[in-house]
């Protein structure tokens, strides 16, 4: 596996594969990698000749206040699993090499940003498509696999590559979770005991909903579907929630009554413990 850090090294390779008539898949990371990343990498690793996996935190996606400098990090480690999960190169640059001095660009999808994780999180989207566009160009993958555990990172993106004609496919895959149902992420590291064992609720808030949405097809609608998820998450003191949502799937706008017959929907929540914020969500078939 080779360890690329500059975006020349890149591009040569990039160049090479493209003579060679071999396919490439991108797995974007931040790193301190869990089975969900490598889930991506696996499925990758299934469609293409090559993988790319990146490890890059990105500063432009996260707000003042938020953890970049405190994210976790093990290079060694991520390492070693993306090796063992047969991935050809790793693209891990510094902050200097994708932004340096006078870098002064940057790739904005409107509309569906300003709501959910955009509204609690300004300029998040903003950071995540500027830098997901250098990493297409500078990959020049065939296709970008993506976890659905962001449900919205992909809905921008995927607005992105159809807005912007980017020439790769985004492939999502479902998203993983521990046995107790906690959905995987980097983040869980921060947890207390307490917090850990409380975190759960998530995924079960989005099942009471989910069960709601099966049983009674007639009664679908926003405010149910809300009030069946902050129900879960009123028993549990230790998470605050940020937002509970039932949403269009695809414009993300809020179901303000009736789901219209044979619609989806995508339930969608963040709950803070303590400083720790987590996401999940669930997406739900119109005809099911
Ligand atoms: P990061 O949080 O490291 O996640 C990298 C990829 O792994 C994302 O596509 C994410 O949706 C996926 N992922 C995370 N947890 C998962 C889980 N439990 N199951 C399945 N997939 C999961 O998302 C980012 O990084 C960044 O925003 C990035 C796209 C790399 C741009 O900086």
């Amino acid at each position: 596996m080779q360890l690329i850090t500059t975006v020349e090294e890149m591009a040569a390779r990039r160049e090479e594969w493209r003579a060679a008539g071999k396919t490439v898949g991108l797995v974007p990371t931040m790193g301190y990698l869990h089975q969900g990343h490598l889930s991506l990498a696996e499925r990758s690793r299934q469609e293409n000749d090559l993988t790319v996996a990146s490890i890059f935190v990105n500063p432009l996606q996260f707000g003042p206040k938020e953890d970049f400098g405190r994210y976790p990090r093990d290079l060694d480690r991520d390492l070693k699993l993306l090796e063992s999960v047969g991935v050809a190169a790793v693209f891990h640059p510094e902050p200097s090499e994708m932004y340096p001095p006078g870098f002064d660009a940057s790739v904005e999808v409107g509309g569906i940003t300003g709501v959910l994780e955009g509204a609690a999180r300004p300029g998040h989207f903003k950071g995540v498509t500027t830098v997901v566009a250098k990493l297409f160009n500078i990959v020049g993958a065939r296709r970008a696999y993506f976890g659905q555990k962001d449900a919205q990172q992909v809905a921008v993106l995927r607005k992105m590559v159809r807005d912007l004609n980017f020439p790769l496919q985004l492939v999502v895959c479902p998203t993983m979770r521990e046995p107790d149902g906690l959905a995987m992420s980097s983040r869980n590291v921060y947890l207390s005991p307490e917090e850990r064992q409380a975190a759960p609720a998530l995924y079960r808030a989005l099942q009471a909903a989910a069960q709601l949405w099966q049983e009674r097809p007639d009664e679908r609608s926003g405010p149910a579907l809300r009030a069946a998820m902050e129900n879960v998450l009123a028993g549990v003191p230790l998470g605050k929630a940020d937002y509970v949502s039932a949403a269009d799937p695809l414009t993300l706008q809020e179901y303000a009554g009736a789901v219209p017959p044979g619609q989806g929907a995508l339930l969608s929540m963040a709950v803070r413990f303590g400083s720790t914020r987590l996401i999940d969500n669930m997406p739900l078939e119109g005809a099911g």
